[in-house]
């Protein structure tokens, strides 16, 4: 049987960083209400110590959400654990995300701090926010960098004070999928307590591997994932959800997740549309082309059977069905779909003929849409069904 894979979506945190796709409370509880039915388990939906907007949203939230657990964030610190305790009073299942930095880099130039004092302020945190909410989720912020000796450290301290999901962030997007696989494996094989807690997986995209960082630390024993919808987060954006989701469906990992894939592309494009972010048309699962054909030798593979260049059925992630686009590139085959969907059969010669005239205006126009090949059939006479 396959092993679950939590999905923790940070799109209303983490997404939300984003400069100009700052959402207010209602937007916030709509999109958490679409990604309850989408059938995320965790839904990171806010830092309540940022800003009263921000207390307000998760306190919402937690009255609207049922089902997935509802995650606020919080520094090591007893301030930020008290609001995000207050702002969950509503939440019928609640996770305080706690934590600190755990590379060199961020203890001696962010936190002027030493290992000592950072494990410590650590363990306290889990300790003090235990005390209120069972479920307390650890960050090891920067642990892509971290000495990997002090990081096992950190994970066994921390899930002795009562962490029960223990997060090991590539907050910096610095590593390469292997290196960040040896990492989580490293942890399972040299923590004594690493059963006790679920080790979770939150990777940047700046060098375009936290989709890749991500399956890694998967294949390593990871089994939470935390991701945004269409990708999007600080700098390059965080892992991306849909990404995750049909890996796992498309790959026999012998891992699985929640989600109702049929909802993934409804849901892009809400927060493509609510955050102001248009996803790029070359997005995997989800972009405008991800479905869609141009060059003859693909069309006409295509046309034969679907299965010769996608992978993924549209219908199965709810998109519109795959896309024949006319360009100059195509070939007779496309453009005979085109005519027949338009509702008229051309006999070869004809067909031969059309196509002469749809290469010269395909040259000069980008792309060839329905009213152009209507005008073209017109001009060639060609206009009976
Ligand atoms: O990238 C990161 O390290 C984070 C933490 C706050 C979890 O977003
Ligand atoms: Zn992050």
């Amino acid at each position: 049987m396959a092993e679950k894979v939590y999905i923790f979506d940070t799109t209303l945190r983490d997404g939300e960083q984003v400069p100009g796709c700052q959402l207010n409370t209602a937007e916030k509880v709509e999109i958490a209400i679409a990604l309850e039915e989408l059938g995320v388990d965790i839904i990171e939906a806010g830092f309540p110590i940022s800003s009263p907007g921000d207390f307000n949203s998760v306190v919402e939230i937690s009255k609207a959400i049922k089902e997935p657990i509802i995650c606020a964030l919080t520094r090591a610190k007893d301030i930020d654990i008290d609001t995000a305790v207050a702002a969950l009073q509503f939440a019928k299942h609640k996770r305080i995300h706690t934590g600190i930095g755990s590379s060199d880099i961020h203890i001696e130039h962010k936190l002027k701090s030493t290992r000592e004092q950072v494990l410590e302020q650590g363990i306290a945190a889990v300790k003090y926010a235990k005390k209120y909410v069972e479920d307390i989720e650890f960050y090891c912020e920067d642990a892509g960098r971290a000495d990997i000796e002090f990081l096992a450290k950190m994970v066994e301290g921390v899930i002795a004070a009562g962490a029960t999901v223990v997060n090991i962030p590539d907050t910096t997007g610095y590593t390469l999928p292997w290196q960040f696989g040896d990492r989580i494996k490293y942890l399972m094989n040299n923590v004594k307590n690493i059963d006790k807690a679920i080790i979770s997986a939150h990777c940047h995209n700046d060098l375009g591997l936290a989709t890749a960082n991500s399956i890694s630390a998967l294949a390593n024993g990871a089994r939470q994932v935390e991701c945004t919808i269409n990708g999007i987060g600080e700098r390059a954006g965080n892992t991306s959800l849909e990404e995750v989701v049909m890996i796992l469906k498309s790959h026999d990992l012998g891992l699985e997740t929640n989600i109702n894939a049929k909802n993934l592309y409804s849901m892009s494009q809400m927060v493509s549309r609510m955050m102001r972010m248009p996803v790029q048309p070359n997005k995997a699962i989800v972009g405008k082309n991800a479905f869609a054909h141009s060059s003859g030798i693909h069309q006409d593979g295509f046309l034969k059977n679907r299965e010769n260049y996608e992978i993924i059925n549209p219908a199965d992630v709810g998109a519109d069905s795959s896309s024949i686009v006319l360009t100059a590139r195509s070939g007779r085959a496309a453009l005979s779909h085109r005519i027949k969907n338009l509702g008229y059969s051309l006999s070869k010669l004809n067909l031969d003929e059309l196509y002469n005239h749809f290469l010269e205006l395909a040259d000069a126009k980008k792309q060839i849409e329905d009213e152009d090949l209507l005008k073209l059939l017109k001009h060639a006479d060609l206009l009976k069904k």
